[in-house]
Order: C-alpha cells, then sequence, then structure tokens
C-alpha cells in the first residue's frame, strides 16, 4: 500500500534508540526526509549510516537534550532550516522514571518536562508552520495510564493525551491532525531494565493475549501510518500497539 509519504518532511524526537529510531527507519524507507533528534550523536550518526546503506532519505540529525531550556525551539528553528517546510511532528522522547508514593518536587518536574512541557512547546514552536500550510500531521507517543505503581513518565503522557485530544479539535478545521500513539510493553532500553527474561516471559503468558512483548518495528509501523495521509479522517484518537494487554495490571 502506497503511503503517499514521499517527499514529505519529520521531525522526530528520542531518535536515537527504541521506539523512535524504528520510526525514523521507516519513514526514511518510505521516502521522508527526517530530523531525527536525541542526546547521544554517535547513535544518531549510526542510524544515518545505516539507512543510507538500505537505500532510504538520509536524516538530518541533531544533537540536542530536550530537558534544556530552549530545547524546543532550537529543534524547531534546526527543522525549519534544513527541511524548508515540516509536514509531520512525531513527539516520542520520554523516559519511564518510577517513584514512591512519596517523591521529590524534583522527581515529578524531570518527569514533566520531558514527557509534557517539550511536547507541547515543541508542537506550539511548529504550530504556525502548520497553521500556514493548513496541514500537518501530529503524533504523540503516549503511556498505560493505569498503573498500579506510582510512574511520573505515565502521569505526564496522560496530560499528553488530555491536552492532544482537545488541540486535535482545535485545529482540525484548518487540517491538522493530533493522535497518540499507547505503547503496551515494548522490548527497549525503557524497560528491559525492569524485567528479568524470565520475569517478561511470565508476564507476557500471563497478561499479554499475544504472547510476548511488542518490538519497536511494531510501534513504528502503526506510527507511520498515523502521520501518513492514508490516516487522513483519523484525529483525536488513542491508537493502542499492545499485543491486546490493553491495561498494565502489575
Ligand atoms: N517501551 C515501552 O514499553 C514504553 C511504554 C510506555 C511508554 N513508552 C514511551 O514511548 C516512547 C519511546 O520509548 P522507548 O521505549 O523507545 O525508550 P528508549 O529506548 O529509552 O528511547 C528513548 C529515546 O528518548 C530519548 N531521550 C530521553 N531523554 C532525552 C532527553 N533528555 N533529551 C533528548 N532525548 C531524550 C533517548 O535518546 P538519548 O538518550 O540519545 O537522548 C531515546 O532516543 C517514550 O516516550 C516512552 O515513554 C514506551
Amino acid at each position: 500500500m502506497d503511503l503517499y509519504l514521499n517527499d514529505k518532511t519529520a521531525v522526530v524526537t528520542g531518535a536515537s534508540q527504541g521506539i523512535g529510531r524504528a520510526i525514523v527507519k521507516q519513514l526514511a524507507m518510505e521516502g521522508v526526509k527526517v530530523l531525527a533528534t536525541a542526546r547521544n550523536a554517535d547513535l544518531l550518526e549510526d542510524l544515518k549510516q545505516e539507512i543510507e546503506r538500505e537505500g532510504g532519505i538520509s536524516p538530518v540529525i541533531l544533537k540536542q537534550d530536550l530537558v534544556h531550556g530552549n530545547a524546543a525551539a532550537v529543534i524547531a528553528q534546526t527543522a525549519l532550516e534544513a527541511l524548508s517546510r515540516v509536514d509531520i511532528l512525531i513527539n516520542n522522547a520520554g523516559k519511564s522514571n518510577p517513584l514512591g508514593i512519596i517523591a521529590s518536587d524534583a522527581d515529578w518536574r524531570r518527569s514533566m518536562q520531558l514527557d509534557f512541557d517539550r511536547v507541547r512547546q515543541l508542537t506550539e514552536e511548529l504550530l504556525p508552520h502548520f497553521l500556514q500550510n493548513r496541514q500537518g500531521a501530529i503524533l504523540n507517543l503516549c503511556s498505560g495510564y493505569e498503573l498500579r505503581n506510582i510512574n511520573a513518565s505515565a502521569v505526564a503522557k496522560a496530560a499528553v493525551v488530555s491536552w492532544s485530544k482537545a488541540l486535535a479539535c482545535e485545529v482540525g478545521p484548518s487540517g491538522i491532525r493530533v493522535n497518540c500513539l499507547q505503547p503496551g510493553l515494548i522490548d527497549t532500553e525503557n524497560i528491559r531494565p525492569y524485567f528479568t527474561a524470565d520475569e517478561r516471559r511470565r508476564f507476557a503468558e500471563r497478561e499479554i493475549p499475544l504472547g510476548d512483548f511488542g518490538s519497536p518495528e511494531d510501534m513504528a509501523a502503526m506510527a507511520v501510518f498515523l502521520v501518513s495521509p492514508r490516516a487522513k479522517y483519523i484525529t483525536g484518537a488513542v491508537s493502542a500497539v499492545d499485543g491486546g494487554m490493553q491495561r498494565y495490571p502489575f
């Protein structure tokens, strides 16, 4: 199926590894020129070379820590200069942050900053451009929000969902779509520290109808579809890619 993505342009955060890396790769193979950003410049360079070897469109890479105060402005400005036009924004960067029932403001602020503030700020930096062009596809990675343990990242991502749904209503009439993509348990560095191989197998057998954690490529397939013109009637949605798990019952 042609996703009509050829010659489109995209900004993807958290592009050095895991889900973001898989998304950049699949977009590049679909003919999208991507600005791929994260902190680890070596991994970004390695991704660029991998894409070039496999015949995809070579991405522009940008080393940037999203926690820095002006990160959103820097990324948006660099993208507009390097790509001339931005059609797609994928806010993917984030970090699981399990906390106790009583935690410091600093711990909470870290997640609210990375997982909500920067998502909103980078979107707001690019919104005038999208509004001017009367088109744009925004995809925000979110999370499960019915966890049994407190995780500041999941709380911040619940804010992302609420904000995304309202934003989708506000900007839909201007031709801009805003969606959320909700991973179940996807095998990346973000969650590996929390499961031994044995725990992963037992958890998957018990809780995931499809029997195992997902892969970054499983997420990327849905992400690439949702930002493509093929998904032109999908906005304000939260799409789960979770092997049927839906909730986090642990
Ligand atoms: N994997 C799952 O099961 C799961 C579940 C729920 C939600 N999610 C969400 O899905 C998204 C992708 O997660 P993942 O599993 O692919 O995680 P991952 O493998 O840990 O990758 C996270 C990405 O975010 C980037 N990042 C983290 N902190 C950053 C910072 N301060 N500045 C710039 N970039 C930063 C990392 O790049 P650098 O280290 O190079 O900066 C990396 O490229 C995240 O938003 C995560 O919360 C994942």
